[in-house]
């Protein structure tokens, strides 16, 4: 069975172009839950552009599933994890200039105090993942520095336009999860996955966990756009005065 942690960041990113307090990513979380999501992954970023620290606080109590906490190697964020515990952590590279994540660790770079906090975290009894690149050193490293699991970025696999590309970027993705799953690390997938783009994935057998977020929050507000229209429309002519 694989199963399928949505990422609901993007909703607090609406929230937060107008730093209002809706939509509210709690309730997109227990709506996804609704769904059959089997865990609910945010990023805390360093400069709070989508999920806040109340979120985080609320999605502990709210979520019944799986919380999946990405993060920073930071002493700050180390911090909060400890405070909150999350059900897991996912360790991502972090640069304030990027849309999004760009590129995975850089694990074999840093391994002497990615393992430091890895330990805190995981004698914290908060198992730790490490969101990588395919390749097999870094895969190496993530074994060593004592992670339970690596999620593989497959930003490249999205990104490229055409078969030839894909094709290298899945066997690159191919091999790094059997590498990983040889090692005894779980193995998850995500970044840029679509509901059409996932299917080369799913062929391979040792990725048990998918992570998506923006594709899903991209389909939930067009999917839910004509009945909020209709709603809207109706308060409009049930009430007008003439
Ligand atoms: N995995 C990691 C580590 C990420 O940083 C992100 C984006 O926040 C995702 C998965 C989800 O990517 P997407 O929003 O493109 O589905």
């Amino acid at each position: 069975m694989k199963s399928l942690c949505v990422n609901v960041d993007h909703i607090a990113t609406i929230r937060e172009a107008r730093k209002t307090n809706e939509p509210d990513p709690i309730h997109a979380a227990v709506l996804a839950e609704l769904g059959g999501a089997d865990g609910i992954t945010i990023h805390l970023r360093e400069d709070r552009r989508h999920i806040q620290d109340r979120d985080l606080r609320l999605m502990r109590e709210v979520v019944k599933t799986k919380l999946n906490l990405e993060m920073a190697a930071t002493s700050e964020m180390a911090n909060i994890a400890l405070e909150v515990k999350p059900d897991q952590v996912s360790v991502v590279p972090e640069k304030r200039e990027e849309i999004t994540t760009e590129g995975g660790l850089d694990v074999s770079g840093q391994i002497d105090y990615l393992t430091e906090v890895t330990k805190k975290l995981q004698s914290a009894g908060i198992p730790v993942s490490f969101f990588i690149d395919p390749d097999i050193d870094q895969v190496n490293a993530s074994k060593k520095a004592g992670a339970v699991s690596i999620e593989i970025n497959t930003g490249k696999y999205s990104e490229s336009k055409d078969a030839e590309g894909k094709d290298l970027e899945i066997k690159k993705i191919q091999d790094a999860a059997s590498k990983a799953a040889f090692l005894g690390l779980k193995v998850y997938a995500g970044h840029g996955l679509t509901y059409k783009n996932i299917l080369s994935i799913l062929k391979i057998r040792e990725i048990e966990e998918f992570n998506i977020g923006h594709n899903i929050v991209a389909r939930a507000s067009m999917v839910g756009m004509e009945k909020a229209v209709g709603e809207m429309l109706q308060v409009i002519q049930s009430n007008v005065h003439q």
